[in-house]
């Protein structure tokens, strides 16, 4: 009786796990309207550019600065974004989510004190997680 629950249990997890991984969504979330196409179009791409730029020739003033750190702080929600409304397919989805996490966190920490070398460091790592991504799933 025990086993026989165990199996149906079982087998209840394995048709969970494979409609999760079905649904899971790569060129749109479940329920919002924007499409990842978009939202790289839209977000993610343009605050690269920026964050790209600001790192190559640096800002002047204050403004700038501001401009730059906006920049790796909405890259940063990025990468939340990316993991939301089951877009997720798999884990190479979320690591690459968590480099673009971790490297545009390094980029605000680091523009914050105006440290170039970490700046430079924290964009590889940013560009590093679009490849990621892009070679399995774009
Ligand atoms: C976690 C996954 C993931 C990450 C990280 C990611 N992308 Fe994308 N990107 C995609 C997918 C999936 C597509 C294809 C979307 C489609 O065609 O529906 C795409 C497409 C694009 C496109 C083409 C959009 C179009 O339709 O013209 C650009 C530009 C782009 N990404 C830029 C970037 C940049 C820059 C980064 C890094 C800062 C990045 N992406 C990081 C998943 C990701």
């Amino acid at each position: 009786m025990l086993k026989q629950l165990l199996l149906a249990a079982s087998a209840i997890v394995v048709v969970v796990v494979v409609s999760v991984t079905s649904t899971a969504q790569v060129t749109k979330g479940k329920t919002r309207l924007a499409t990842t196409s978009q939202i790289m179009r839209g977000f993610v791409r343009p605050n690269h550019t920026n964050l790209h730029q600001g790192t190559e020739k640096l800002p002047t003033n204050k403004k700038e600065w501001q401009a730059l750190a906006t920049n790796a702080a909405l890259l940063n929600e990025a990468s939340y974004l990316l993991m939301d409304d089951d877009r997720c397919p798999d884990d190479d989805w979320a690591n690459a989510a968590m480099t673009l996490r971790r490297g545009s966190a390094a980029a605000v920490r680091s523009i914050k004190v105006k440290d170039t070398k970490s700046m430079a460091a924290a964009f590889r790592m940013i560009t590093h997680s679009c490849a990621a991504c892009h070679d399995m799933h774009k």
